[in-house]
């Protein structure tokens, strides 16, 4: 069935093979790839996308060399603080990932507040919800709407204590956005065809699209393609 306000999830692959081939530093591909998902927000809001997630920065991405990581998060400074750009085209913000309260959280305190800011500031919006999943990884996603969830059944009156009872429904209320609807399409550029950790939960119906389009070079061309497979 066709979906009216598709959600589409892309695994933004490929920025430091993009550069490379250029002959630039990798930077420069994370730089380049900020832009192209600028753009890829505008055309997907100016289509009939409802929601999309992207893979912005995974838990795993911490190991890499400080400056590159540096950088990255310079990025996400820039991309949260696209306020204007994202209340023109009706875009509301959204965030999933690492809780900044939880032990392990290394999100430093300036782009903690950019995405809160970034959340306040397009709110009101009606169009296309724009999630970026920062610090985001899966598996640790699912392990605490588990955990939540038991303890949810564990102090209900009238339920098992062990938790044994708790239902595919209870850990989805307890995911970093219970409001994600499910993927429709997952998207991953660069030529992988791996998964890497990325929405478990809510992709498992999710058609797949792969291109060997490096993340920088994404742009409705691509989205369209990716759309097609939903339209
Ligand atoms: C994706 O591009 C961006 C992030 C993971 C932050 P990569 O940096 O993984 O690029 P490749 O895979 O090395 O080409
Ligand atoms: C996945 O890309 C994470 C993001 C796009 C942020 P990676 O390039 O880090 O993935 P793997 O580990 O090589 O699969
Ligand atoms: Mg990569």
């Amino acid at each position: 069935m066709p979906a009216l306000a598709p959600h589409i999830a892309c695994i933004m692959d490929g920025n430091g093979r993009w550069a490379k081939r250029r002959g630039l530093p990798r930077t420069a591909g994370h730089t380049a790839g900020e832009e192209a998902l600028a753009t890829v927000v505008r055309e997907a809001a100016h289509r009939n996308v409802g929601w999309l997630t992207v893979f912005g920065f995974s838990t795993e991405n911490w190991v890499r060399p400080p400056s590159e990581v540096r950088h990255i998060l310079g990025l996400h400074r820039k991309l949260f603080g696209r306020i204007d750009e994202l209340n023109a085209n009706n875009v509301r913000v959204r965030w999933i990932g690492r809780p900044f309260d939880e032990p392990g959280s290394r999100t430093p305190a300036p782009i903690q507040k950019a995405i809160r800011d970034a959340i306040r500031d397009t709110s009101t919006n009606t169009g296309m919800v724009l999630t970026v999943a920062f610090d985001y990884g899966s598996r640790a996603e699912i392990a605490r709407a588990a955990r939540l969830a038991a303890l949810e059944t564990a102090s209900s009156a009238d339920a098992a204590s062990n938790g044994a009872h708790v239902s595919p429904a209870a850990i989805a209320r307890h995911l970093y956005d219970p409001n994600l609807p499910p993927v429709d399409v997952l998207v991953r550029t660069s030529g992988e065809t791996r998964i890497s950790n990325f929405l478990l939960w809510q992709a498992r119906h999710a058609r797949v699209y792969f291109t060997d389009a490096a993340w920088p070079d994404f742009g409705a061309d691509e989205l369209d393609a990716a759309l097609a497979l939903v339209s």
